[in-house]
């Protein structure tokens, strides 16, 4: 009776566990809602919200929002001090020459806001390409996941320089049919000013770059996207709105950023040994080292208009400021496997055979911050404040991928919730600054937190407040894991390739399938 009894006991076990395992896996392995809500991007609604959206900032965050916004108010006001020139470089964005990388949920975005996204991206030498960075993990090569898609050919990035991206976007504003309802104000945005009740912003002061002060009323909704300066906070404060005393949590990794910037001829190109499966990516390598051995990415970008990048990141003040510094730098960078010979010889050649390159050298990447308006007590915001991008949150660079697809989920996420008020009352709900800032946690504070964890391996990296270098061990160990696994299996490989590039949520690293993979995978790290 006793073993019959158990034996029920156990086979029952058994199905629950079973039945809850293949519940965890159909969860986990679900795409996430903002693919879906990919749908409703770049559709306006019919019945305009009132009053006049305000968009503080016209950089990339800014240009995408005020896009977006323009779906949904009929008067949208875009702020910048930088915005009567579109051609003159940037000086208030600190990366505007850096090398970036873009992932494919910038891609899928930008083309539901722009249909012509492409045409025009490629009218002015962008090349759309396969999204595959070419990683390797401390020399060691992290495939993606070609099989995944019909005939090998995964979905699309965008590789193309930040200075010119940004300016194209900007165009694309410009041409598309709602930009007849989008005022561009070359400007600075002073301040905000709250409504009696403190429940919600009335008006916005704006100097103008003649010096003028304009106070801006009848406010439907304003937009912090100041990026680095996260000015939203102060304005908060300066006008009553009392904030939590620990708001805004940073933390510092120390590192410096170089982007030398070659112009290569076409007859060039053609004797690099750069190989076959790598010209068509969107970057043609990328080296990510060790975190024990401190915060470094390396790697080569074939960009717009004849032009390749070579990204070089240290935690110590020795990048290299001329041509002859270059080849030695790259020869003391440490991994579990050596840089690809290949890599290191077309560096040798472009150093060579090209033109002085540009140098763009950020001595320092200030701190990483993380506003965390969620945290703010119910109805102590302004209902109609958000923030987007780095105004929210600053992430680090070396992680290379995420800052403009970030903007682009929290567009997704604006525009979903925007196209959720009721038709009947075109007003912004009291909650809806708490409501877009809580979305956000469930979709972009893993980035924050993925990445910080990573970061502390470092010997280099300042924890945050509260925080100490041993926090997150158990999930670097994880990371190494993963990536261990993901060079045997190809299933790993590919949830690795879709949560990096923000198509699938991170809850697909813990699929069961995906989990006893990496913890039963021996690391290589
Ligand atoms: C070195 C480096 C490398 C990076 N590499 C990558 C990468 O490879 N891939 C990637 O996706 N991301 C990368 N990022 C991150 C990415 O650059 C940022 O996430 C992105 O620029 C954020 O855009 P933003 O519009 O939020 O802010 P920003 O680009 O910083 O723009 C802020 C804008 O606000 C304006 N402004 C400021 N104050 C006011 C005011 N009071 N009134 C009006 N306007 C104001 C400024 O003039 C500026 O135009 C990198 C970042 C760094 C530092
Ligand atoms: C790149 O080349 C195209 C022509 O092929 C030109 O229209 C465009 O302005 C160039 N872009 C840059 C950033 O130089
Ligand atoms: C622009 O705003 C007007 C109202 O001022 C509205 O009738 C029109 O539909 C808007 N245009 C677009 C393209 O959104
Ligand atoms: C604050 O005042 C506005 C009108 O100015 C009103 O619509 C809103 O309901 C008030 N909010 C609270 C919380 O009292």
């Amino acid at each position: 009776m006793g073993i019959s009894h158990s034996n029920i006991y156990l086979a029952s076990a058994a199905c629950v566990l079973l039945s809850s395992g293949i519940v965890w896996q159909k969860v986990c392995k679900s795409p996430p809602e903002w693919i879906a809500e990919l749908d409703i991007l770049g559709q306006p609604r019919k019945q305009k919200l009132l009053g006049t959206a305000v968009v503080c900032g016209g950089s990339i965050a800014g240009t995408v929002v005020a896009r977006v916004l323009a779906d949904h108010f009929d008067r949208v006001i875009l702020v910048d001090p930088e915005l009567l020139d579109v051609e003159k470089p940037k000086t208030r964005v600190m990366q505007y020459n850096a090398a970036h990388a873009f992932l494919t949920l910038f891609t899928y975005g930008a083309r539901r806001l722009w249909p012509n996204f492409d045409t025009e991206l490629r009218a002015v030498g962008g090349r759309l390409v396969s999204a595959d960075v070419q990683l390797h993990y401390s020399g060691i090569a992290v495939p993606a996941p070609y099989g995944d898609y019909p005939g090998g050919r995964l979905p699309d990035s965008l590789a193309m320089r930040r200075s010119a991206t940004q300016k194209a976007l900007y165009a694309l504003l410009m041409q598309h049919p709602t930009a007849v309802n989008i005022t561009i104000w070359p400007g600075t945005v002073r301040g905000v000013e709250a409504a009696d009740n403190q429940s919600s912003i009335r008006s916005v002061i704006v100097r103008k770059l003649d010096g003028t002060e304009v106070v801006l009323n009848d406010i439907g909704l304003v937009v912090d996207c100041t990026g680095r300066i996260q000015a939203g906070m102060k304005w908060l404060e300066a006008a009553g709105f009392s904030l939590p005393a620990n708001l805004r949590p940073f933390y510092k990794p120390n590192i410096r950023y170089a982007t030398l910037c070659f112009s290569v001829s076409p007859e060039l190109e053609s004797r690099l040994p750069i190989p076959e499966f790598a010209l068509n990516s969107v970057s043609q390598y990328v080296h990510s080292q060790h975190f024990t051995y401190g915060l470094s990415v390396t790697a080569l970008l074939k960009t717009d208009n004849d032009t390749m990048q070579v990204m070089l990141t240290s935690s110590e003040d020795n990048l290299p400021r001329s041509v002859p510094e270059i080849l030695p730098f790259i020869s003391r960078i440490r991994g579990h496997a050596p840089l690809a010979s290949w890599f290191v010889k077309t560096v040798e050649i472009l150093c060579e055979n090209c033109n002085e390159p540009s140098f763009d050298i950020i001595k320092y990447v200030p701190e990483q911050s993380y506003v965390k308006y969620h945290s703010v007590p119910a109805g102590a915001l302004p209902s109609n404040f958000i923030a987007v991008g780095d105004a929210h949150i600053q992430l680090n660079p070396i992680h290379v991928r995420q800052g403009v697809s970030k903007v682009m989920l929290n567009a997704i996420t604006l525009n979903s919730l925007l196209h959720s008020i009721d038709a009947l009352v075109p007003i912004l709900p009291g909650d809806f600054s708490a409501r877009y800032f809580k979305k956000n946690v469930a979709r972009t504070e893993g980035l924050w937190d993925t990445t910080r964890l990573h970061d502390y391996g470092s010997l280099a990296c300042e924890p945050m407040a509260g925080e100490t270098r041993d926090n997150g061990r158990v999930a670097r160990w994880f990371e190494l894991k993963l990536i261990s696994a993901a060079t045997q299996y190809e299933e790993v490989a590919s949830v690795l390739w879709h949560v990096r590039n923000m198509v699938a949520a991170e809850r697909a690293l813990l699929a069961p399938t995906v989990l006893w993979k990496a913890l039963w995978t021996r690391s290589l790290f």
